[in-house]
């Protein structure tokens, strides 16, 4: 029987791999603008760093975590995301000493053991950038601003950034306390889920998709009529400065995130276009972080993308496959020896060549020329050799050249 990957784990093929390229190379390009620098962690850490980043009440930690035991016993989790081994990083290494501002981005693989569906994997990627040392809002309206530049540049239009703020150790237990409150009136509408964590996590409940969990918090109290004056101003201030910098945005007074580190602005970029999978990113503040990891005091803000949801949310049948510059059609063996030293020249060269290797007929070869899509094509038979040209076709006008061998790369380089 053979062998099958993972399910919710997959394959990345060429043809698809161009997009991932291609929105990994702008996320590099714009990051840079703003002064990000790349930074590249394990893939495992020690479990206790997501335990005591992520929450012990969250879905993350409790359900969906790919945890083992290695062969000293240790407990390792494969991360589940990208936030908590970058702290456990800027701490370890003490980043902040280089720098009173770090800012760091990060690409790559994530693992979180749910319920696979479209979007929605167990091996996923997410591109995610980091600020470490800023409380000014400016710094929350410029990582949105820097969210916002790549969506334009990669040309995704569909989507709602949604923003709000979810209080911080002095205002959020009184908001706690009032939704429990809230929520204990109305605890026989809840699912059953929600009835086990309202006390734990009530926030959580606010974001549960059952029916009956929607309609019994559809009055419940907002945040926003929570936050301490420290939070309110803050709050305004990052609208204040998405306004000056002309980037749209809603308030979501119900949004509230998986993960328990978050505190003041929390954020998530949303479509319609990919049903219940709707954040396409999704970050905000966590302030307290770095201390309660062992680091030193200070504060943090950033995000993540879903690249997979990136992905889905391109236009179908972008072609981002690079086109071959020329296809060479050798007719026998003597002139494929020699298509293929010219082809090897050429790719050195930096021109994007192709040809057979199966000794297929001219017509099939050149069948395949244009399944490539290739820009030119050259046959090259036993009389071209000898004479040392050939007929240069270009695919896309049908019109054809003569070209000497010789000159072929500047002649391709001045054409292309
Ligand atoms: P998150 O909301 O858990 O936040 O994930 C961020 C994004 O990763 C989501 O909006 C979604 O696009 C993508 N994502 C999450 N889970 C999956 C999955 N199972 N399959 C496919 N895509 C998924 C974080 O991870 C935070 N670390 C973000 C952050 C950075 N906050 C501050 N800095």
């Amino acid at each position: 029987m053979s062998i099958s990957a993972i399910k919710g784990m997959n394959d990345i093929l060429p043809g698809k791999v161009e997009t991932w390229q291609f929105l990994e190379q702008k996320a590099r390009e714009v990051f840079a603008t703003y002064g990000f620098s790349e930074i590249r962690t394990p893939v495992v850490e020690k479990t206790e760093l997501f335990c005591r980043s992520i929450g012990e009440t969250t879905d993350i930690v409790e359900k969906e975590m790919y945890t083992f035991a290695d062969k000293s016993d240790n407990s390792l989790t494969l991360r589940p995301e990208g936030t908590a081994p970058v702290m456990r990083a800027f701490i370890q290494n003490r980043l902040h000493t280089l720098d009173p501002v770090s800012k760091l981005y990060y690409l790559g693989p994530m693992f979180r053991y749910e319920r696979p569906q479209k979007g929605r994997y167990r091996q996923f990627h997410q591109i995610g950038a980091e600020v470490i040392g800023v409380e000014d809002a400016k710094i929350d309206a410029q990582v949105l601003a820097m969210l916002h530049h790549y969506a334009c540049a990669i040309g995704i239009d569909a989507v709602e950034l949604q923003v709000n703020s979810l209080g911080c150790p002095a205002c959020r237990p009184d908001y706690r306390t009032a939704l429990i409150a809230y929520l204990e009136t109305r605890l026989s509408s809840l699912c059953s889920e929600c009835q086990r964590r309202y006390t734990t996590n009530p926030l959580r409940v606010l974001d549960c998709k059952a029916t009956g969990c929607k309609a019994a918090t559809a009055d419940a109290p907002s945040v926003l009529d929570h936050l301490c004056a420290g939070c309110d101003e803050h709050f305004s201030q990052v609208q204040g400065y998405l306004r000056a910098l002309s980037i749209p945005f809603s308030i979501n007074a119900r949004m509230v995130r998986g993960l328990d580190y978050y505190v003041r602005t929390t954020f998530e970029l949303v479509t319609d276009r990919l049903g219940s999978q709707n954040a396409v990113a999704a970050g905000g503040r966590y302030d307290g972080l770095v201390e309660s990891l062992g680091g030193p005091a200070l504060p943090g803000i950033g995000f993540a993308i879903g690249l997979e949801r990136l992905v889905l949310m391109m236009e179908e049948g972008q072609q981002l496959t690079a086109r071959p510059d020329l296809f060479l059609a050798a007719l026998g063996d003597a002139a494929a020896a020699q298509a293929f030293v010219l082809m090897s020249k050429l790719q050195r060269g930096g021109v994007r060549a192709e040809m057979d290797y199966q000794g297929k007929s001219l017509k099939a070869q050149l069948r395949r020329a244009n399944k490539l899509n290739a820009r030119f094509s050259l046959i090259l038979g036993e009389e071209e050799l000898r004479t040392g040209t050939a007929e240069l076709k270009d695919m896309d006008q049908s019109s054809q050249v003569p070209v000497a061998l010789d000159g072929l790369e500047q002649e391709l380089l001045k054409r292309l």
